[in-house]
């Protein structure tokens, strides 16, 4: 008997040894440059610039070995594309981008420079790549298609009355576009009318909400750039409106929005960095599956919109281990 249990801790022991040392990063050797354009300054994007930053630094990335060409496109097209034309003109290793239409920007370097993407939510549709699962166009990433599903369920938990729910995005922004198609043919499914406000500028947001809000008995807005970039403007037009703003991601709960069921966008930004990580050790952008985060949701709740709303929520709600009040 004792003998066995020392063979089995012995086991555990050389188990433990192997997989400690399997998971250890191997380190960074030489210089690197890499170039990184951030499509606009919201709370979301900037949150996975600072944990992709974080991760490079714990993968043992410094100043000295390291050198990061960072771009802010502002949320301008056409800056975006200027960017693209400087990365062009630099010996670069790799360009991650973070949102769709940077990315997209980008996607002419890949003849040359692998790219990362961050949060592209429909990488297919964006045409950055054909397959998720196998890369074919020297692109790769992170993917944050918006579970639709699980959050008009949840509204619906809410609000149970909800009749016709009003839709509010970008037409110009790929990944809103996918993510509308999917509600819209969840809402049907469900029985639920739709009503759209689109807009073009952050400069449209407000008089969409109030021209949408007459015609509805909710709203929902994926994880649209240029709806979070105007976010607390439209928080509060909702408000005023006496509607509640379902929205595509935590930071946008967090900036007045009302509630989501969404992901860890830090977690995201991390994992964008082990890809370029891998990138800068030699891997192939082909043999990095796209990673889509898609699981371990949270229940984002914004208890200050919730309190002027006037919505009371459902224990069953309050009561998930998921649900975190911002
Ligand atoms: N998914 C968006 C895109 O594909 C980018 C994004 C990430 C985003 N987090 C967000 C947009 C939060 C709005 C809110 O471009």
């Amino acid at each position: 008997m004792k003998k066995l249990v020392s063979t089995l801790l012995t086991a555990l022991l050389a188990l433990a040894l192997i997989t400690g040392c399997s998971s250890q990063k191997s380190e960074v050797t030489g210089n690197h440059k890499i170039g990184v354009i951030q499509l606009v300054d919201h709370t979301s994007l900037n949150t996975i610039k600072d944990a992709f930053d974080d991760e490079l630094k714990k993968l043992g990335y410094t100043e000295d070995n390291l050198e990061v060409d960072f771009k802010n496109a502002q949320g301008d097209i056409n800056t975006c594309a200027s960017i693209a034309n400087e990365f062009e003109g630099e010996e670069l290793e790799c360009v991650m981008a973070i949102a769709t239409p940077a990315a997209q920007a980008v996607a002419k370097l890949a003849v040359n420079t692998p790219v990362v993407f961050a949060a592209v939510s429909d990488p297919v549709g964006a045409e950055l790549t054909s397959s998720l699962d196998a890369p074919d166009k020297n692109i790769t990433g992170t993917c944050d298609e918006v579970q639709v599903d699980q959050i008009v369920d949840m509204a619906l938990t809410v609000q149970p009355d909800i009749k016709t729910l009003g839709l509010l995005y970008n037409t110009g922004e790929t990944n809103s576009v996918t993510n509308i198609k999917n509600v819209k043919a969840y809402c049907e499914k469900k029985g639920i009318k739709t009503v759209e406000a689109t807009i073009t500028s952050v400069n449209e947001a407000q008089s969409a909400v109030q021209a949408l809000a007459s015609k509805c008995d909710a709203i929902f807005t994926p994880n649209d750039n240029t709806v979070a970039s105007a976010m607390s403007v439209i928080g509060s037009s909702c408000i005023e409106q006496k509607k509640a703003i379902y929205v595509g991601a935590d930071s946008m709960v967090q900036d007045g929005g009302f509630m989501t069921v969404g992901i860890d966008y830090e977690e995201l930004g991390r994992e964008t960095a082990r890809q370029v990580d891998a990138i800068l050790k030699g891997k192939k952008a082909a043999d990095i599956p796209v990673k889509i985060f898609k699981d371990d949701l949270n229940i984002y709740v914004n208890k200050n919109t919730a309190e002027k709303l006037g919505i009371e929520l459902p224990e069953s709600v309050t009561s998930n281990e998921k649900y975190i009040e911002l």
